[in-house]
């Protein structure tokens, strides 16, 4: 690096980039000023050359190939904002920490499947890995963790980490629209991933989950094993029928230390009570609860998806390594003394769960859910009946007193398969936070 220039590649000019390029010119003063660098785009890449950005790339030259922005001694740090936990995000950020650029990515699910591989790179090369906007968008929960709360054991993470889906479900429970208008509306603002699947059926909100478990419990990001279920089968009955009992739903990815010792990781909509910070969550915000040994309970919200907030995140990483302040290592320690302890999912979440069954509403049906429910240890709290008993099927609603995750999953097979359960009955945590 020359002495007061940071050269930047930018491979990628969607939704993140193009914020990047513009926060980069329109605070260029004050970045030089807090750095005492100057942060200079010399190169940028996307797919289509012709496509019309709102950004300004008279500065800088246009690569067909993102790989080449990584292999061009004239660039510092390459920033990677293509998505995909493939090539060609995958080449650009390994040639890139190979040659012993600085990367700083907004890449997730990049992280989440080849997080070890792409740490073990960054320490033989001694390249520094930044990934603040890769959770949350414009929350630093990566600083949070990594820094702040670095003296603590961390005992739990839970958060609403996935900005579409947030976006989905308050919006339908403050309008009543249906599912898929809202997720085109959410995709319209740019919040939504390239495949939308990965928002809806909690993907998204499991690799970023990975991660602030990885730095969390000291591990390295692990997708094996982790139960995700997302929002697609939450219907508008299930949010009016949560706020009856006093809960907002949230798709919440949860990570902590369970009594066995063991650290359970899950992505799951789950009822929050009103009381909790979370359940106030609202929009495209995303929120995080944090559980230290000595900061206690410490809780963060703000804009989790969208252009400016992300590109924020991604700023923020370019300042730290102008100022010579990145981290040296991506997650907690050196990458060979993490541990790859084995985690449990939602088979070991013991507590009280909400259960849906649409059912025809005929003579006999509890009858036949009782003794399923008797044989999985699973005890009625309470118990309402949401239908008109006309020809429609109706919503059967329990809340549970305290259960185990996979009896849970035991009784939802054996009710899915009685002959009366119209659709596959669903099960979610009611989560004491
Ligand atoms: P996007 O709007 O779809 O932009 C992707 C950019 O990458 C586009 O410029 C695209 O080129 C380029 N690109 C895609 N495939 C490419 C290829 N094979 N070769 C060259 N360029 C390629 O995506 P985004 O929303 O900015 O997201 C980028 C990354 O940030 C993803 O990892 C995403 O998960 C992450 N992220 C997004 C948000 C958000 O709110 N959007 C928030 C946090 C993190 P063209 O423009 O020519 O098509
Ligand atoms: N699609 C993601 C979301 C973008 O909705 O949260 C931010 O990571």
């Amino acid at each position: 690096m020359a002495d007061n220039v940071i050269r930047i590649g930018i491979a990628g000019l969607g939704t993140v980039g193009s914020a990047v390029v513009n926060i980069l010119e329109e605070r260029r003063t004050d970045i030089s000023a807090v750095t005492g660098k100057s942060i200079e785009v010399v190169a940028v890449s996307a797919r289509d050359k012709a496509k019309k950005r709102n950004i300004n790339l008279q500065k800088c030259e246009w690569v067909d190939d993102p790989r080449a922005i990584a292999r061009r001694d004239d660039i510092d740090v390459v920033v990677e904002a293509m998505g995909g936990d493939g090539d060609p995000a995958l080449t650009t950020v390994r040639l890139a920490l190979e040659r012993g650029k600085a990367v700083v990515t907004a890449n997730k699910a990049l992280l989440a499947h080849h997080g070890h591989l792409l740490a073990t790179i960054a320490k033989q090369h001694s390249a520094p890995l930044m990934f603040e906007a890769a959770v949350a968008g414009g929350i630093p929960i990566i600083k949070m963790l990594r820094e702040g709360l670095a003296a603590n054991r961390i005992d739990g993470v839970y958060g609403i980490l996935n900005g579409t889906c947030n976006y989905i479900l308050t919006t339908m429970e403050r309008t009543g629209e249906g599912f898929d208008a809202v997720l085109a509306a959410a995709q319209k603002h740019g919040y939504a991933e390239a495949d939308p699947a990965l928002d809806v059926d909690g993907g998204d909100t499991a690799h970023k989950l990975s991660l602030l478990t990885a730095l969390a419990f000291r591990t390295t990001p692990q997708l094996g094993g982790l139960d995700v279920m997302g929002i697609r089968n939450i219907g508008i009955e299930d949010i009016r029928a949560a706020a009856e009992f006093g809960y907002r739903i949230k798709l919440i990815g949860q990570s902590r230390r369970i009594e066995s010792g063991e650290v359970l990781h899950m992505v799951s909509p789950s009822l929050v009570p009103l009381r909790s910070s979370l359940a106030h969550v609202d929009g495209v915000l995303n929120g995080i609860l944090t559980s230290g040994s000595f900061a206690g309970e410490s809780f963060i919200a703000g804009r989790g998806a969208g252009g400016s907030p992300t590109a924020s995140a991604v700023v923020a990483d370019l300042m730290d390594i102008a100022r010579g302040n990145a981290m040296p290592h991506i997650f907690m320690e050196p990458v060979a003394t993490l541990s790859s302890r084995k985690m449990v999912s939602s088979d070991s979440w013991a507590g009280r769960y909400y259960m849906r069954m649409v059912v025809d509403d005929k003579p006999g049906v509890i009858a036949d859910i009782a003794p399923i429910l008797r044989d999985h240890k699973i005890s009625i709290e309470s118990l309402v009946q949401k239908g008109r008993g006309t020809e429609e099927p109706v919503s059967v609603i329990i809340m549970t007193h305290e259960a185990n995750g996979s009896d849970i999953r035991g009784a939802l097979g054996q009710i899915a398969a009685l002959k009366a359960v119209a659709r596959p009955p669903l099960a979610m945590p009611v989560l004491d936070i």
